[in-house]
């Protein structure tokens, strides 16, 4: 007899609970951050909980980690669900986590019920999402559609001095039992379950959103470079202080992008002066610049924008300035096939929702270039999120694992 297949709320709470103590913070956070032995035992224990349950475990070269239920037909290509399991510095412990482990009740529940799939239903949980301890984000996703290559990172280290190829190399050594499988195996479908990090389901008293959409994201590296001095001696007009010009700049873009435009996002999250001694004028000083905005031409803009104003901020202190580009996701839109399942399947469930599009970017993007994918997103406690204070109620989990679940089922059969 084939069973309704049912969502264990009990045992996705628990996960996530145990999940979020690897890499665990004192106030209740998480740091696992891409690639780090805390990522390596979050993926350890995901790979031992699908083996007890009798799923077969893959890894890529770039250690893109996957668990699958066998379907009838196992020509077809599988229906990939999933998301990531590493975390910002201070994240939070459903960025990435509820999805995974969301697919991953998806999976149980369909082998509790012994419910078969045509198709192959795979749990995915992509490698270096953040992009926070290695840039660029949603690393295995692009490396998975070949938007990008393992050996375009090789030359990366990360700011606490790991190399990514060595932190690579022992993340896929960790599952020695995982069976390698090439990069961008074919897929026939993609979901992925997430909080969406800002307010409106929340306020809007909405139980979930139909993404449609994601804006797109650059990130740039500026460097203003001047010259080292003492603090003591050193009179203004014998200063090429990086310092001054890369705080003009700032100043100058805090006042001018967002505030003249309300879809654009501007953040700084990364500053740091070399060598940073207290009473040496420094010879270099270095942020991060992530720009967001749904429109291409609006993202290429405020660059140039960025680029302006550090240009002009630089000569101004007789400074030279270097700015490179690490990430660059453009904005993109979901399969309406996909969104329509989603949306049926809310209905079916008596689900709210409202179709919405994603200020933050997420791996489903990247995944929309070979496959029909869209995204499931819940509420999360005042929108806060890549932050320690992240929450979700267990209401809307249990209620958007219950949609991933039924939207699978009108995608896998
Ligand atoms: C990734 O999580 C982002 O949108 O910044
Ligand atoms: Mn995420
Ligand atoms: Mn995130
Ligand atoms: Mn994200």
């Amino acid at each position: 007899m084939r069973l309704t297949p049912e969502i264990n709320g009990e045992r996705l709470l628990r996960r996530l609970s145990d999940f979020a103590e690897i890499g665990g913070t004192s106030v209740g956070g998480v740091n696992r951050q891409a690639l780090s032995k805390e990522d390596c035992a979050a993926r350890h224990l995901l790979a031992d909980l699908a083996t007890a349950r009798g799923f077969k475990v893959f890894q890529d070269p770039i250690a893109n980690l996957f668990l699958r239920r066998e379907g009838r037909n196992p020509a077809q290509p599988p229906m990939l669900v999933g998301s990531h399991l590493d975390s910002q510095p201070t994240g939070g412990r459903f960025d990435g986590a509820l999805g995974t482990l969301a697919a991953f009740e998806v999976l149980e529940a369909l082998e509790d019920a012994g419910y078969d799939t045509e198709a192959a239903i795979e749990v995915v949980a992509w490698t270096n999402e953040e992009g926070s301890r290695f840039a660029p984000g949603v690393m295995g996703s692009m490396a998975f559609v070949g938007a990008a290559h393992p050996h375009d990172f090789q030359s990366l280290t990360a700011s606490d001095g790991a190399y990514f190829t060595e932190e690579l190399g022992a993340t896929l050594a960790a599952l020695p039992l995982a069976e390698m499988r090439p990069l961008g195996t074919p897929i026939s479908a993609y979901l992925e379950l997430h909080i969406e990090q800002g307010p409106s389901l929340e306020r809007e008293g909405l139980a979930a959103g139909v993404v449609t959409a994601v804006q797109g994201t650059r990130w740039l590296t500026v460097t203003f470079l001047g010259n080292a001095g003492h603090a003591g001696t050193t009179s203004l007009g014998y200063r090429r202080d990086p310092m001054v010009a890369a705080t003009l700049a700032l100043s100058r873009l805090q006042a001018s992008i967002m505030p003249q435009d309300e879809d654009a996002r501007l953040t700084v999250g990364r500053f740091s002066a070399h060598p940073g001694s207290i009473n040496a004028i420094p010879d270099k000083v270095t942020f991060t610049v992530d720009i967001r905005h749904p429109d291409a031409a609006s993202v290429t803009s405020i660059d140039a924008k960025v680029r302006a104003a550090c240009e002009e901020a630089a000569l101004s202190q007789r400074c030279s300035v270097e700015i490179t580009t690490s990430f660059d996701m453009p904005p993109g839109s979901f399969s309406k096939i996909m969104t329509d399942r989603i949306e049926a399947a809310a209905q079916a469930l008596g689900l709210s929702y409202k179709r919405m599009i994603s200020g933050a970017f997420h791996d489903a993007l990247f995944v929309a270039r070979v496959a029909p994918a869209a995204m499931i997103f819940v509420p999360c406690r005042d929108g806060i999120s890549h932050n320690e204070a992240e929450y979700v109620e267990p209401t809307d989990i249990i209620n958007g694992a219950r949609l991933l679940l039924e939207a699978t089922l009108k995608s896998a059969r």
